[in-house]
């Protein structure tokens, strides 16, 4: 029996990547949608899809090219949105009623784990949550992944974090719910398996829980050298140039959201990546060269 098709939209991302990576190694034929006619995809074994999934007319050409009935959409608040909550909304609107027009059977929506919890200056959730009320009245079949801060954080040159040894940074010290994106991927496989089991549910995706100094110590037993845990910036800038930000966090630092935990979602995926195993996954500082020269599992 022939593969089933997967769509990906932003398959160059951080998710989107590992996204199609998971699905792949589930079994499924996945293409992915770039701007650049260059991408890397195919030789990741992704079929290219030369598309803006911020242009409606290109999200259509998407679905009509591929033949695609399942579809994993990404919305990007930061970058195609260009911090705009409304911006977003519409782009993810548009890729909900792009999947419609196009019959498909199943739509996984990545939103954020609390989405609807985080106060009115987390301004990057908001759309999440509008998105996932229009998603639910568009009677296009569904499921929703609603992540918690991704591992791939800790290795974030764009956002000025590059992975370097014997140290690691991110945006507070405090005990945090951490996944990687490619169990992301993983739970979209089994969603996209067990169709019947997901329509209408969402579910949490939270791989590993801990402070940063836990982080370093895996980071460490990985790397084979002692980790420096360290802010991003001081919390006062964190409060000045990312207020956004700084507002997610503290509903991490002060309320300890999200609600979810790795328990539950190991109920669904039993080996979800904790800090080592991510480490070991990821297995690359920024400048490229291998964080372990051991053999990798699997
Ligand atoms: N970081 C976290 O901890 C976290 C946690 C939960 C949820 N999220 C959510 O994750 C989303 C971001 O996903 P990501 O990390 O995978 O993003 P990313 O790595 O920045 O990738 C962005 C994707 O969007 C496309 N893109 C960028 N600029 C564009 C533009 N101007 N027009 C059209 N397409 C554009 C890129 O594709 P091409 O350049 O190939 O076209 C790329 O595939 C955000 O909405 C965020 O809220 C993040």
């Amino acid at each position: 029996m022939a593969a089933e098709k997967v769509l990906v939209l932003n398959a160059t991302g951080k998710v989107g990547r590992n996204v199609c990576r998971a699905l792949r190694e589930a079994g499924f034929d996945v293409a992915g949608t770039t701007r650049s006619p260059k991408s890397p995809l195919t030789s990741h074994g992704v079929k290219p899809v030369v598309c803006n999934y911020t242009i409606r007319a290109d999200l259509d050409r998407a679905f009509k090219e591929t033949g695609a009935k399942k579809v994993f959409v990404i919305t990007d608040y930061f970058r195609a949105a260009k911090s705009n909550a409304d911006e977003e909304f519409r782009q993810g609107r548009d890729a909900i009623d792009a999947a419609k027009a196009a019959g498909v059977d199943h739509l996984i929506f990545m939103s954020v784990a609390d989405a609807e919890c985080f106060d009115k200056h987390t301004k990057h959730m908001k759309a999440k949550v509008e998105l996932e009320k229009y998603l639910r009245q568009s009677g296009v079949p569904f499921s929703i992944l609603r992540p918690c801060a991704f591992f791939e954080n800790l290795d974030d040159a764009a956002n000025w974090n590059p992975l370097k040894k014997g140290v690691v940074k991110f945006l507070t010290l405090q005990d945090c719910k951490y996944c990687a994106t490619y169990d992301i991927g993983r739970a979209a496989a089994i969603q996209f398996k067990n169709r019947e089991e997901w329509l209408g549910k969402s579910l949490d995706v939270i791989g590993w829980q801990g402070d940063l100094s836990q982080v370093a110590a895996a980071f460490s037993k990985v790397s084979g050298v002692p980790v420096k845990a360290r802010l991003a910036m001081p919390i006062f800038l964190r409060r000045l140039l990312l207020n956004d930000l700084h507002h997610m966090f503290l509903y991490y630092e002060v309320q300890n959201g999200p609600r979810g935990t790795p328990e539950a979602f190991r109920k669904i995926l039993p080996d979800a990546l904790s800090a080592e195993d991510w480490f070991r996954f990821h297995n690359r500082f920024a400048d490229g060269t291998p964080i372990t020269t051991q053999a990798q599992p699997g």
